[in-house]
């Protein structure tokens, strides 16, 4: 397994497996990695010749209040989690490498209608900061195909919408979400909660597995009746000790807008906060009975 640290070696290195007609796969993080990212690496594996993962803190998508600075790096340790893996390339670029100018770049990548909604209301700003970096990631790459996690769907959304508009050549694969055995979702987030906090926790996937229960039963009915629900399972996260609620919300699943009513399937998302943590979730129910 080769560490790269240059945006050209790693264009280079791509560029010649390709020649060789290799199929090339990417996972893209952030590093301080868990289970989750390594399922991610685990399903792309079987299905490529060569395999990058790429780990890059990107300060683009983190908010001027928000923990880039202390967000995890622990590349030594993520590289022995990723040996045996069949990973060929981890790409881990310096920031300056990623972005050579003294500013943010001058262009930028909009997807308005997903990233000012839910996460994007309380984090404006991010999902651009997530769509550039992954817009160059893949140009960088230039995978065939691509893994993402269904934990950050809105994430995997904004991606999905960014490689439709601008016909980046590239297979986007969803990995379900990887939990722990009590139902919280694995994230690098999760370090931050002391024992009582991570004890209350499981609540998020708790109180989304009711609301999706609900909303799977109301199937028929029209979409007011979701507000009732969405505020019974805000009250309920406060109720299990989360200190604040940034949304519960159920949407449709592509363009994450509030349902119509008639809509066969729609996710339920959550985003609350546990002291200096900010916990996400989300479920995808298959609504019965709809007219
Ligand atoms: P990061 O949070 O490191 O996550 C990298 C990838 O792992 C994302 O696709 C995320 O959805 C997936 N992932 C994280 N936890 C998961 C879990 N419990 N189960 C399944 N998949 C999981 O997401 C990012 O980094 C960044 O925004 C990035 C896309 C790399 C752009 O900077």
């Amino acid at each position: 397994m080769r560490v790269i640290e240059r945006k050209a070696a790693m264009r280079a290195c791509t560029r010649d497996w390709r020649c060789q007609a290799e199929r090339v796969g990417f996972v893209p993080t952030m590093g301080n990695l868990h289970r989750g990212h390594l399922e991610l690496v685990d399903r792309l594996a079987p299905q490529v010749d060569r395999l990058v993962v790429s780990i890059f803190v990107n300060p683009l998508q983190f908010g001027p209040e928000e923990d880039y600075d202390a967000y995890p790096r622990t590349l030594e340790s993520d590289l022995t989690a990723l040996d045996g893996r069949g990973v060929d390339v981890v790409f881990a670029p310096t920031a300056r490498e990623m972005y050579p100018g003294a500013e943010p770049p001058w262009t930028g990548i909009d997807v308005p209608a997903l990233s000012q909604t839910l996460c994007g209301e309380s984090r404006p700003g991010h999902f651009a900061g997530v769509a550039m970096v992954v817009a160059k990631l893949l140009n960088i790459v230039e995978p065939d195909c691509a893994a993402f996690g269904c934990k950050d769907y809105q994430q995997l959304q904004v991606v999905r919408r960014v490689v439709a508009d601008l016909d980046l050549p590239v297979d986007i694969q969803a990995v379900p979400t990887v939990r722990e055995s009590d139902g919280l979702a694995l994230s690098s987030r999760n370090a931050y909660l002391d024992a009582e906090q991570r004890r209350r926790a499981p609540a998020l996937y708790a109180t989304l597995q009711v609301l999706a229960e609900q909303v799977a039963r109301a199937g028929a009915e029209q979409p007011d009746g979701l507000a009732g629900l969405e505020a019974a399972a805000r009250q309920r996260l406060l109720d299990s000790g989360f200190d604040a609620v940034d949304y519960v919300a159920v949407r449709r699943c592509d363009d994450l807008a509030p349902p119509r009513g008639g809509e066969r399937r729609v996710v339920c998302l959550a985003a609350a906060w546990l002291g200096g943590a900010r916990l996400i979730d989300n479920l995808v129910v298959e609504r019965a009975a709809v007219d």
